[in-house]
């Protein structure tokens, strides 16, 4: 799991520095719903998916598919929404989906759990379904490290789709974000902390953690969440897609508002400025 995702850039609050805690090992459930409440934004994410299918489709999406979806929180909320849309949310691991059918699934109606179905897969499988949409979000594909695996997954998920599916992935950049360098965000009863431990400029390799402290108890439980990834550069994307078999991508960047900082209203961009820290989407049509 990754970097908050927000409406406006991330805010560097403090420089890298070691808070000491107590080892205690938080449970599961403490896990998870400690990361939800620092780093997703589904609604966010589907009035972006509606709005870019609309204006390129003329209609609303009705079928998605999350790939990465750890706890599938944006799948149920995409059926929770509209009695007319299913979803599928694949991963590999059972620890998350686990989370998510206690949590989220189990707080769907029986009718909506009936048009969301978690996979326990790889998204690099065939699957015998093909859907509207098409979701990596959190960054999850910067764990594919070599161009020939990116460009497998991409073509595997060309393979997922109809004429009128929309790929869509998410991506952040920025001079900040290839630094060792610790940003935290404070919330009510927690802290979460996004750390990059290292970055390799000779190979965009990067370790990166999330860390939470517990206002409660005054604990900084470290390394909560490990991401060993690469960065990923734009256009270095587009032309992996473009391999892949797209027709189209399109890249978005994000508006801002008097003060500088991110206004959450993404529209399709050739240019941009180099800002320390951003996070944006591209889209990609088959
Ligand atoms: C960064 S987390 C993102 C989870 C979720 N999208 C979110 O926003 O919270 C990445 C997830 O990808 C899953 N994953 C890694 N490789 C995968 C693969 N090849 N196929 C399916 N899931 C995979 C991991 O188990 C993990 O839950």
């Amino acid at each position: 799991m990754s970097i908050k995702k927000t409406n406006t850039r991330l805010e560097k609050k403090t420089s890298k520095k070691a808070i000491p805690g107590k080892k205690v090992k938080l449970s599961r459930d403490e896990k998870y719903r400690l990361y939800l409440g620092s780093v997703q934004n589904p609604e966010a994410d589907i009035q972006f998916i509606n709005k870019e299918y609309k204006a390129i489709f003329g209609k609303t999406p009705k079928s998605l598919r999350e790939d990465f979806c750890g706890t599938g929180l944006l799948a149920c909320e995409w059926v929770q929404q509209d009695k007319t849309r299913t979803a599928f949310g694949i991963d590999l691991d059972m620890e998350p989906l686990s989370y998510g059918v206690v949590n989220h699934y189990s707080e769907l109606t029986e009718e909506e759990q009936s048009r969301m179905k978690y996979i326990n897969g790889n998204v690099m499988s065939a699957y015998d379904f093909k859907t509207d949409v098409v979701v990596a979000f959190n960054f999850s594909y910067y764990l594919f490290k070599k161009r020939s695996e990116l460009l497998q997954y991409f073509t595997s998920v060309r393979k997922h789709m109809k004429k009128d599916s929309l790929f869509l992935i998410d991506m952040f950049g920025g001079t900040e974000t290839r630094q060792e360098l610790e940003e935290s965000v404070k919330h009510k009863n927690h802290t979460y902390y996004w750390d990059c431990s290292s970055y390799n400029p000779l190979t965009s390799e990067c370790m990166y953690y999330i860390h939470f402290k517990t206002h409660s108890d005054g604990i900084k439980h470290e390394k909560v969440f490990k991401y060993d990834w690469r960065m990923w550069d734009a256009q270095e994307l587009r032309d992996i897609m473009t391999d892949a078999g797209f027709s189209k991508t399109v890249i978005y960047w994000e508006g801002v508002d008097k003060d500088g900082t991110g206004n959450g209203k993404f529209r399709s961009a050739t240019k941009a400025e180099n800002c320390e820290s951003w996070v944006t989407y591209i889209c990609a049509l088959p």
